[in-house]
C-alpha cells in the first residue's frame, strides 16, 4: 500500500481530505471527564431472586445521573448463571432491552447446561448498594474479579467496569494487537475497533476483536469474556491499585467466566463459548506462494514452475487482487488474467497435485458490471439515510460496501460464488482468501463525502498488457511465447468490455423510520459519528496524516449507517469480517457442499475460528515484525481460538533481504498458516527460490515440517474437538515455573515439540529457557536436562532451527517428505518416543482422507510406551495402506537410543517390544 500512502499525502496537500475529525476535542473531554466520572453514583441492587442455578436482579442507578459521556441508563437488570461446573455467565443489561447486544445469529450462546451453583468451580458474590460484584474459587474464596474497584457506569455510549487485580499480574490476550503476549500492566491500553493497520503497529488496535483475556496465577488460569462488539478501551494500570477496567462506546456487560485452573482448561473453556475451531483441509497446512503484484497469469504460473524447477515443494499458488479486472470483485481482467488462461492454470495446478487460491474483498466497484448491478438489484449493500448507496473507496476506486444484515445479501454472495468460481465454467477455486474486511476504506478519509475526488488514482494504471515471454515447459500452449508452434485457444472478443461509471443511483429500499423498543435494535438518539468518549482508535497510517487518535469512522464505511435489520453500524463494525467469513464459508460450501472449506481472512471477531483462518496483515519485513509475528499468533491459536493463523513470511511491505528471509522461512515452517506474500513493485520480489540460501532454508523447513505434518494435523483436530491449543506459549505446559510467563519468542507446537528461532540480525546463536523438565535436541536426538535456565544453543547458520522435543510426548512422523501432501501422504510413518523423566511416554494420531466435512471413517490412536514395549490402541477407521515401518526410543535406559524396523499396518491395535 505504498502507493495509497503516496496518494494520501497528495489528497491531504491538495485539501481532499476532510478535516472533520472529532479526536483531538473528544481527547481534551476524555481528560477533564474523568473528575466528573468520580461523581457518577453507581447502581443500586433490590428484587434479588436466588435459584439453585444462578440469580437475577434489578439495579437502579443510585443517585443524580452524571451523564458524562450520554445518559445514564436509570433502571438495569442482572442475570448470573451459572452455565457448568466451570463457566459462570454474568450479564447486566437495560431493563427495556433496548441497548444493542451482539446479534445471536453472528455470536450463537454457547449452551448452558444450568448447573447447581454448590457444583460450581466459580462462586458469585455481590453487594446491594453501591451494587459491585465479585467472582471468586469456590474452594479457596480467592478472588479473581471484583468490580467494586470503582462505581459502575451505564450510560447510553460509554459503559465503564473496573475490576480490581493483583499487583502485575499475568494477563494474556484482549487482541487483536502486536504487543507482548504477557501484556503490559501500567499505563496500557487496549482498544478494540478493527481497523486496516498497514505495518501492524504496536500499541495500537489491528484488524480483528477478541475481548477475552486469561489471567495465570500461581494458583491456576482463569479466563473473562466480554461480549461486547462495540469500539472499547481496556485499560490496564496501577493507578490507585492496579485493575484492568472496560470503557466501551455501548452494548451490555455480558460477561463469562471460566475457571481454569488450567490455561488449557481455560482455552477449552473458551471453545465452548466462541465455537470449536473449523478443522482445515489436510492440504492446506503445505506452504503457499502468494505475491500482490503478479502482472498476469503467465507471471503466476511461471513462478509455479520456478518452485518446481528449485525443487521448493509448492502446495497452493495464490493471486491477490491483479487477476480483477481493474481490481474489481467477481471479475476477471480480460487481457492479463483471461478466463480460458486461468482456467488452464488451475488445471495444471490440479494435475500436479497443486491448489489454487484467490482474494475477494468484501467492497464492490460502484461501476456498470454485473456484480455491482446484481447487489443493486438484490439491494444488498449498505446505504445513506435517504436510500441512496453509501460510497467510499477501496483497490478499485469507489466503491460500496455489502450490508451482511441484508435479507437478500446471502443470495447475492453465494449467487457471485457459484457463478464467478463454477467449476465448470468460471475459476476452480480451491480455498479462499478474503481481505479488507474491517471494513477498509483507506484512501477516502472521514466523512468520505467526495468519494470520487478520493479515488483519484485508484484503482491504479495495470502494467501494460505482454504475451508470455519465455517458454514454461509442461505448460498449456497460451502459457507459451507467440511463434510456438502449439495450438492455442482463441480469446472470446466479449470477454473485454468498456464499462462506465454510473450517476448517483437510489435504491428501492427505505431507511427505517420507526424503531421498535425492546429488541436490541440500539438505543435511539445517539450520537453514532462522534461520541463523546473517544476510543484510542490508532489510525492505519499512524506516522502520516491523523496522526492522533483517530475518530471511529476514521479509513473505514462511517458509523451512522444503519444497516437493513436496524443496527447501526456503530454498534456492529467489529463483526464486518467476521460475517463476512460466516457467509464466505457458506458460498464456498455452496460450491462444494462435501469439502471443508480453507477461507483466511483478515478481520475477525470473537468466534471467527469455527469459520475461517486468519493471516496477521500488512506486516513488514523486519526482524522486529519476524519476532512479533511469534506472539500474535499465539494469540491466535492459544487464546482466541483461531489456531489456522499465520503471518506473511519474509514480510510483506519494505524489501525483505536473504538472512532475514531465510530465517523467516524456517519460522514460517512452524505456524498452522505457511504463506510467503509481500507486496507490490518496488519491493523486491521474495519467492524462496531467489536466494540459493533461501532455498536452501525453505527446503529444510519444508521437509520437516511435511514429516511432521500429521502430529501438527492431529494437534489442530484435537483442537477442534475441545479447543485444546495447537500452538501453546511455555507457561501452558509449565504453568508453576514463573520464568516461563513471560515468553513469547520461543513456544510449542502441539504440546511435544519446542520451537525457539534465532530471533536477532546477524545472529547464529540462541538463548531459550528450558523449564525443569527432559528435552532432547530435535536434530540430534541428543539428551538435555532442562535446569529450569536459559541454555544458548550456538553455531546456527541460516539454514538452522533449533526445536527440541518434549521428554514424554511421542512424535509421528512421516518417514519422508514429499513435493505436494497427496505424495505425503503415501509415506510411511516412524514414531520417536523421547521418554520423559519417568521413562514414559504418549503420543497421538489422527487420520482421514484430509479434506471431508463428514467423514467416513477416521483413525485416533494413541499411543504409550514404558519399559521398553510400546502400546497402540484406537479407533481404526481410515482406510489407508500406509505402515509404521520404524520405531525410535530416546533417553530410556543407558542406550540413549534405540531405532527397532517394524512393519505394523495403521489396521488395528498392536504392541512393540522395543
Ligand atoms: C491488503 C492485504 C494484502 C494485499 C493487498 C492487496 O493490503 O493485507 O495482503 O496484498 O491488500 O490486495
Amino acid at each position: 500500500m505504498v502507493q495509497s500512502q503516496l496518494l494520501a499525502f497528495a489528497l491531504l496537500s491538495a485539501g481532499f481530505v476532510s478535516a472533520a475529525i472529532p479526536s483531538r476535542d473528544v481527547q481534551v473531554a476524555n481528560s477533564s471527564s474523568s473528575s466528573a466520572l468520580a461523581k457518577c453514583p453507581g447502581y443500586k441492587a433490590s428484587k434479588v431472586k436466588t435459584t439453585a442455578t444462578g440469580l437475577t436482579a434489578e439495579l437502579t442507578l443510585a443517585g443524580k445521573p452524571c451523564n458524562v459521556y450520554g445518559t445514564d441508563l436509570k433502571e438495569l437488570v442482572l442475570q448470573v448463571t451459572y452455565e457448568t461446573d466451570n463457566r459462570l455467565h454474568v450479564k447486566i443489561q437495560d431493563k427495556a432491552n433496548d441497548v444493542y447486544q451482539v446479534p445471536e445469529s453472528v455470536f450463537p450462546r454457547p449452551k448452558s447446561a444450568r448447573v447447581n451453583s454448590k457444583k460450581s468451580a466459580l462462586k458469585f458474590n455481590y453487594k446491594l448498594n453501591p451494587f459491585s460484584f465479585s467472582v471468586s474459587r469456590s474452594k479457596t474464596g480467592e478472588v479473581l474479579f471484583d468490580s467494586s474497584a470503582a462505581p459502575m457506569v451505564f450510560e447510553s455510549q460509554y459503559l465503564r467496569l473496573r475490576t480490581k487485580l493483583p499487583n502485575n499480574p499475568n494477563l494474556y490476550g484482549l487482541g487483536e494487537h502486536s504487543d507482548p503476549f504477557r501484556l503490559n500492566t501500567t499505563n496500557y491500553i487496549r482498544t478494540l475497533w478493527s481497523q486496516d493497520s498497514y505495518g501492524t503497529p504496536n500499541g495500537a488496535n489491528l484488524y480483528g476483536n477478541h475481548p477475552v483475556y486469561f489471567e495465570h496465577r500461581k494458583t491456576g488460569t482463569h479466563g473473562v469474556f466480554l461480549l461486547n462488539s462495540n469500539g472499547m478501551d481496556v485499560k490496564i494500570d496501577k493507578a490507585g491499585g492496579q485493575f484492568l477496567e472496560y470503557n466501551t462506546l455501548g452494548g451490555v456487560f455480558d460477561f463469562y467466566f471460566m475457571a481454569g485452573p488450567s490455561p488449557i482448561d481455560v482455552s477449552q473453556q473458551y471453545s465452548e463459548i466462541s465455537g470449536l475451531p473449523a478443522m482445515m483441509p489436510y492440504w492446506g497446512l503445505g506452504f503457499h506462494q502468494c505475491r500482490y503484484g503478479y502482472r498476469d497469469a503467465f507471471e503466476v504460473a511461471e513462478v509455479v514452475h520456478n518452485y518446481s524447477v528449485a525443487g521448493i515443494p509448492l502446495e497452493t499458488m495464490w493471486t491477490d487482487i491483479d487477476y480483477m479486472d481493474r481490481r474489481r470483485v467477481f471479475s476477471l481482467d480480460p487481457q492479463r488474467f483471461p478466463l480460458h488462461m486461468v482456467r488452464q492454470l488451475v488445471d495444471k495446478l490440479h494435475s500436479n497435485d497443486q491448489h489454487y487460491i484467490v482474494m475477494v474483498d468484501p467492497a464492490v466497484a460502484y461501476a456498470e458490471y454485473p456484480a455491482f448491478e446484481e447487489g443493486i438489484k438484490d439491494d444488498i449493500f449498505m446505504k445513506r439515510s435517504n436510500g441512496s448507496v453509501w460510497k467510499g473507496v477501496v483497490w478499485a476506486g469507489v466503491s460500496v460496501f455489502p450490508d451482511w444484515f441484508a435479507k437478500n445479501v446471502e443470495k447475492y454472495w453465494i449467487g457471485q460464488f457459484l457463478s464467478f468460481f463454477s467449476d465448470s465454467t468460471g475459476i476452480q477455486l480451491d480455498a479462499l482468501w478474503i481481505d479488507m474486511n474491517e471494513p477498509s476504506n483507506f484512501p477516502c478519509n472521514f466523512p468520505c463525502d467526495n468519494p470520487e475526488a478520493a479515488a483519484v488514482g485508484f484503482p491504479p494504471e495495470p502494467p501494460p498488457v505482454r504475451t508470455p515471454p519465455r517458454p514454461l515447459p509442461g505448460w498449456p500452449c497460451d502459457f507459451q511465447p507467440v511463434g510456438t508452434a502449439c495450438k492455442r485457444s482463441v480469446l472470446d472478443a466479449s470477454e473485454t468490455t468498456d464499462l462506465e461509471v454510473r450517476g448517483p443511483l437510489r435504491s428501492k429500499h427505505e431507511p427505517l423510520v420507526a424503531r421498535a423498543s425492546g429488541q436490541q435494535l440500539g438505543l435511539p438518539g445517539r450520537d453514532l459519528l462522534y461520541p463523546k468518549y473517544a476510543i484510542h482508535n490508532k489510525a492505519a497510517y499512524q506516522d502520516s496524516w491523523n496522526a492522533e487518535q483517530g475518530g471511529i469512522s476514521n479509513k473505514t464505511v462511517n458509523t451512522d449507517l444503519i444497516h437493513e435489520n436496524g443496527l447501526a453500524e456503530y454498534d456492529v463494525h467489529n463483526l464486518y469480517g467476521t460475517m463476512m467469513s460466516a457467509l464466505s464459508r457458506k458460498a464456498m460450501l455452496a460450491r462444494r457442499p462435501t469439502l471443508r472449506p480453507l477461507i483466511i481472512t483478515r478481520s475477525t471477531f470473537a468466534g471467527a475460528g469455527a469459520q475461517v483462518g486468519k493471516w496477521l496483515g500488512d506486516n513488514f519485513s523486519t526482524w522486529g515484525h519476524y519476532r512479533e509475528v511469534i506472539r500474535t499468533a499465539l494469540g491466535f491459536a492459544s487464546i482466541y481460538q483461531v489456531p489456522m493463523v499465520g503471518a506473511d513470511i519474509c514480510g510483506f511491505a519494505q524489501n525483505t533481504t536473504q538472512d532475514l528471509c531465510a530465517r523467516w522461512a524456517m519460522l514460517g515452517a512452524f505456524s498452522p498458516f505457511m504463506r510467503n506474500h509481500n507486496e507490490y513493485l518496488p519491493t523486491i520480489p521474495q519467492e524462496f527460490y531467489r536466494w540459493a540460501v533461501v532455498t536452501e532454508a525453505a527446503k529444510k523447513a519444508i521437509d520437516v515440517r511435511y514429516r511432521l505434518l500429521d502430529y501438527i494435523y492431529t494437534a489442530m483436530y484435537q483442537q477442534t474437538v475441545d479447543g485444546t491449543p495447537l500452538l501453546n506459549p511455555m507457561f501452558y505446559l509449565y504453568p508453576k515455573d514463573a520464568n516461563t510467563f513471560g515468553l513469547d519468542l520461543q513456544y510449542f507446537y502441539g504440546n511435544g515439540l519446542l520451537v525457539a528461532p534465532v530471533t536477532e540480525a546477524n545472529s547464529t546463536s540462541v538463548d531459550l529457557y528450558l523449564p525443569r523438565d527432559v528435552f532432547y535436541d530435535f536434530w540430534t536426538l541428543k539428551k538435555i536436562e532442562g535446569k529450569g535456565r536459559n541454555i544458548k544453543v550456538t553455531d546456527q547458520s541460516l539454514t538452522d532451527i533449533p526445536l527440541f522435543l518434549r521428554g514424554g510426548v511421542i512424535l509421528p512422523m512421516r518417514v519422508k517428505s514429499a513435493m505436494t501432501t497427496t505424495e505425503l501422504r503415501k509415506q510411511d510413518f516412524e514414531l520417536i518416543i523421547p521418554v520423559g523423566k519417568d521413562g514414559k511416554a504418549q503420543g497421538q494420531l489422527y487420520l482421514d482422507d484430509g479434506v471431508s466435512l463428514e467423514q467416513k471413517g477416521v483413525t485416533n490412536v494413541r499411543f504409550d510406551y514404558a519399559h521398553g514395549k510400546l502400546t497402540v490402541k484406537g479407533k481404526w477407521g481410515y482406510q489407508t495402506s500406509v505402515k509404521i515401518s520404524k520405531v525410535t526410543v530416546v533417553g530410556d535406559g543407558k542406550n540413549g537410543k534405540k531405532v527397532v524396523g517394524v512393519n505394523k499396518r495403521l489396521t488395528g491395535d498392536f504392541v512393540v517390544k522395543v
